[in-house]
């Protein structure tokens, strides 16, 4: 059975794109599925700088990384949309993810990986902007991107006080994104320890 990566690309505290995830990763735990989340206030990394990976190699917080995104079948996402872009963090994050390093070589963890996006925002569009720069991103580095996503717009009032939606049909269309990725996730499954060199 794939396993599953979740992260969000906002680290705010009351973060609506991290309560949108999370309605495809409970939807998932909900099937049984094993389903990892992580925030990315655990893996503190500098703005991306050339000059420092010649110095310093990766960061420790990136090599964790970077054995996480390898050891899990597949991944969701978060992907807040910033003035129509995905956020600083989701960028930097994936930026320092796509280097090298002994046991992790380059984009070998990115190879063929199923991900699904998910997005919301205030306005009426959910993100779909954001969702759709990440989609290119990260097909051009060779993950396989789900022709689905969750989004949900006007996000501001869509969660009630525990985090949960307060649409009905929205939550079941996020039970139904989580099964269809799950059934992606394990047909294009591939053993977690491919491409691993050390
Ligand atoms: C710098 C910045 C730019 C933003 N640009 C957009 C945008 O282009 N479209 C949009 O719908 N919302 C935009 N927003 C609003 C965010 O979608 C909203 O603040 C959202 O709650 C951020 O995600 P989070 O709650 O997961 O942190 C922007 C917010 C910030 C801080």
């Amino acid at each position: 059975m794939a396993t599953f990566l979740a992260f969000c690309g906002s680290a705010r505290k009351d973060s609506l794109n991290q309560k949108t995830l999370n309605c495809v990763v409970n939807a998932l735990h909900a099937k049984g599925e094993t389903v990892t989340s992580i925030s990315l206030n655990d893996f503190h990394q500098p703005i991306y700088n050339g000059d420092d990976e010649t110095a310093s190699g990766l960061p420790e917080a990136t090599v964790r990384l970077k054995t996480l995104l390898h050891e899990h079948d597949a991944w969701l996402i978060g992907c807040p949309e910033y003035n129509g872009f995905m956020t600083p963090l989701l960028i930097n994050t994936i930026a320092w993810a796509s280097r090298s390093s002994e046991a992790t070589p380059d984009l070998s963890c990115f190879k063929g990986k199923p991900v699904l996006i998910t997005s919301c925002s205030p306005g009426p569009w959910g993100g779909l902007r954001a969702g759709a720069h990440l989609k290119t991103m990260l097909s051009g580095i060779g993950c396989m991107v789900s022709p689905d996503n969750f989004m949900v717009s006007s996000a501001f009032g869509a969660f009630d006080e525990s985090g949960k939606l307060k649409d009905e049909n929205l939550q079941q269309r996020a039970e139904q994104v989580a099964s269809r990725f799950c059934e992606l996730a394990n047909k294009l499954l591939v053993p977690a320890s491919a491409g691993m060199t050390g």
